[in-house]
């Protein structure tokens, strides 16, 4: 008998399915690089697959020099962003790119498009870009790309809100605070007015969650651990905001004013790297499908797996389908291969039994690290080295 709380569980799912396979989710990389790449330890060897999100941190992987990444996502969108990034790298013109990615806004931004960018995108992207690239054209009430796609209109009402309220100067004042202490001075300040009725409301909503990419089953996760999703969220910026340094924290910084600041962005825009990685864009494939589906059809000695925390989105709903992709993972690795994950769960405990006879955790690294990490919204790193 299917129970109703089956059927909310159903409709959930179908809710989530639909805001990822058809939109773009992520406008930015929600997990954070600098804690990776101290992990990883990529080199011009390195054969990388990896899940692609917004595709910034494959950006910043490249820094590193390895020789391939394969940047796989199901959900087409975030191929064609990452295309885009790449084709503003090959255009040449720095400026071009902060204006779009930096600012999140180019004014004239079709015309640009046209003109410039299009002509070096993949038929697919063109096509994709041809009816978004809006995105970049500022207007009053939507002045960035980074307040688009579904995770950007979450960040817009949240923004909205805060300047209704009348409390962004003090947003600003605590982005731009030189220590943790004058930082937790003005976050006390400001947290009382910020989680009123309205903000319980949206976080507590299935489809706010949807569109921040999180579906019902991470969901559930976070709420065993934490007595509700609000008490986890509310936890986690509490954290981010008084004890971890906010000056480079560039993914909170970014959903709170629409844009990054030169000093305080993702590696991939800054000036300095932009020599490095326009001639290295080229190394960077992106696949439109399933990890599984990708391994299946590229077989190869991969070298470096960063899987993000997708396992969250199966690990109580579809074991046999993560049990699937790890015995894809182990086929196409070598002793030595290392793999990366987070998860919204304190352990890995969801992992097939198989995988733990197969791989060393390096648990000492990776608990060491994960406390500093800027996004602050997941409850563990793992490190995996193939044995
Ligand atoms: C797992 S989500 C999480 C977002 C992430 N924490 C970040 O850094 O932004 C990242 C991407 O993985 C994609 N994805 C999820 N499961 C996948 C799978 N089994 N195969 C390929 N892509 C997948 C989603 O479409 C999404 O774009």
């Amino acid at each position: 008998m299917i129970t109703l709380s089956k059927i909310v569980e159903n409709l959930q799912d179908r809710l989530f399915n639909s805001v990822v396979s058809n939109n773009l989710v992520y406008n930015t990389c929600w997990e954070d690089p600098r804690l990776d790449r101290k992990m990883l330890q990529l080199n011009k060897e390195s054969n990388v697959v990896m899940l692609t999100s917004a595709g910034c941190n494959a950006l910043d992987y490249l820094l590193d020099s390895p020789r391939h990444i394969h940047c796989v996502d199901v959900n087409p969108a975030q191929n064609y962003l990452l295309e885009l990034k790449k084709a503003l790298f090959t255009n040449g013109n720095y400026s071009l790119l902060w204006d779009f990615f930096g600012e999140g806004q180019k004014t004239g931004a079709e015309v640009v498009y046209q003109r410039n960018i299009r002509p070096l995108l993949p038929t697919a992207a063109q096509e994709y870009w041809d009816s978004h690239i809006s995105y970049f054209t500022p207007s009053p009430t939507e002045p960035s790309f980074y307040y688009k796609g579904t995770s950007g209109k979450i960040a817009l009402m949240v923004r909205n809100r805060i300047q209704r309220k009348g409390l962004y100067n003090n947003v600003l004042q605590l982005l731009n605070a030189q220590s943790t202490k004058e930082q937790a001075y003005y976050f006390f300040e400001i947290e009382p007015l910020l989680w009123n009725g309205f903000h319980k409301w949206l976080i507590s909503r299935n489809a706010t969650m949807s569109m921040l990419g999180v579906p019902a089953v991470q969901r559930k996760m976070i709420e065993q651990e934490y007595d509700g999703i609000f008490n986890f969220i509310r936890q986690s910026i509490q954290r981010v905001f008084t004890q971890l340094p906010i000056h480079d924290n560039y993914f909170w910084r970014v959903y709170l004013t629409g844009s990054y600041a030169p000093d305080c962005c993702p590696n991939y825009l800054s000036s300095q790297n932009f020599k490095y990685l326009q001639p290295r864009v080229d190394r960077i494939h992106t696949h439109t499908s399933s990890l599984i589906q990708f391994l299946k059809h590229h077989p190869d000695t991969y070298s470096h797996f960063i899987l993000l925390d997708h396992q969250d989105w199966m690990a109580d709903a579809k074991p046999d389908l993560l049990a699937e992709g790890w015995h894809h993972i182990l086929n196409n690795s070598s002793p030595g291969t290392r793999i990366l994950f987070r998860s919204a769960s304190p352990s890995a405990d969801f992992l097939p039994p198989f995988v733990k006879k197969h791989i060393s955790f390096k648990e000492e690294l990776s608990s060491k690290l994960h406390p500093q990490d800027r996004v602050g919204t997941y409850e563990s790193t793992h490190l995996g080295i193939v044995q």
